[in-house]
């Protein structure tokens, strides 16, 4: 673990975040009712959660809108955490997005604003300029990047200054940014924060087979590309990630704890690791979830679970894009 608490922060960024995606309900997970999402969002600060990490892109800024209601009367427990879509890195576009997301946060300062996706037509320069006058106005009181790989991380270091985190995809089926991305990371002095740390729900062991996974979830590269809104267009490796998921669970069974918290224990005893964003709908996730961070994995165990995941790294290779063929994050 890297804990991380910047000096513009009145609060630490907790090991274990709540993520909100999922709590607009849009066409990948399905519907959610609001109440249950503020529900989820109190009982992570109730139980000690700082970060809240959201975006104008989960559910067109709905999202937003329903962590900005949530957050009435306790704006003080929360580290705040939204980004700027890759349709809106201009300097002009991405000033008009903070302001927007800061309506629908009902906040006057964002703790920590990420640029969401890296496109190919963007100038990062002049964005990393806009996103730092943010910051020196006030508006932002921390700035990261998402999705960011070594190359793009070579361009920030040259043209930004004080920026403190990078959001990648990181689980025990997941671990292309082991390869090149950690290092370029630690080497930068970067707390990374980990997104879908549960591969969207795979990683608790609900799923059995392919057929099983909801729509939306089988489009990421362990799934073949025939499978509904994917657009990876490779063969996927169904069989050994399901064989990969078996051998996860069964350590988790010799431990006798829930597969879930031994997924999110791994990664909160990784090197380089800040925070992990865990998704969740319910209070009762919430509460199931952050029993992890109480966790402690033994030497011999955190090896059994690389060697139970090896395999399958090595074939999905270091391309760290869950959804895409062709390297998004470079
Ligand atoms: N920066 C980026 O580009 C990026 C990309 C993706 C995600 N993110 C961030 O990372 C967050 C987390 O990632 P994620 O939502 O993709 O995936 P995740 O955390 O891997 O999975 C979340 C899903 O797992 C299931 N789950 C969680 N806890 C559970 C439990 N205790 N028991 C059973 N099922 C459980 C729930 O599925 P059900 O809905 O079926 O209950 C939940 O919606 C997002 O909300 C978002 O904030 C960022």
């Amino acid at each position: 673990m890297k804990p991380l608490h910047p000096a513009a922060l009145p609060l630490p960024i907790s090991p274990l975040a709540l993520g909100t995606w999922a709590l607009a309900g849009d066409k990948f997970w399905g519907a959610q009712a609001e109440r249950d999402s503020v529900a989820t969002i109190h009982a992570a600060l109730d139980a000690g959660v700082t970060l809240i990490d959201t975006a104008p892109a989960y559910g067109d800024g709905l999202s937003e809108e329903i962590v900005g209601r949530a957050l009435r009367g306790r704006r003080h427990q929360a580290v705040l955490a939204t980004k700027i879509s890759e349709a809106d890195l201009t300097p002009d576009r991405t000033v008009a997005s903070c302001e927007a997301s800061l309506r629908r946060l009902q906040t006057d300062c964002i703790d920590l604003l990420q640029i969401h996706w890296l496109g190919s037509g963007e100038r990062l320069e002049d964005v990393i300029a806009a996103m730092e006058g943010l910051r020196a106005a006030g508006k932002v009181r921390t700035l990261g990047v998402c999705n960011f790989g070594a190359q793009s991380l070579g361009r920030l270091r040259a043209a930004g200054r004080g920026w403190v985190t990078n959001q990648l995809p990181y689980n025990l089926i997941w671990r292309a940014i082991e390869f090149e991305i950690v290092g370029a990371c630690e080497r930068d002095g970067l707390g990374i924060l980990c997104y879908s740390p549960l591969q969207q729900g795979l990683l608790t062991g609900r799923f059995r087979t392919p057929e099983e996974v909801p729509v939306g979830r089988h489009r990421t590269r362990h799934f073949r590309a025939d499978r509904p809104m994917s657009r990876h267009g490779g063969a996927g490796c169904e069989a050994l990630t399901f064989a990969t998921l078996d051998r996860i669970r069964a350590v988790a069974e010799r431990l006798g704890q829930p597969m879930a918290d031994v997924a999110l224990a791994w990664l909160l005893h990784r090197p380089g690791v800040s925070s992990v964003i865990f998704g969740a709908r319910t209070p009762q996730q919430v509460q199931e979830n952050l029993a992890a961070g109480r966790l402690a994995l033994d030497a011999k165990t955190i090896a059994e679970l690389n060697g139970a995941t090896d395999e399958l790294k090595t074939v999905l290779g270091p391309n760290a894009d869950l959804w895409a063929g062709e390297p998004r994050i470079r």
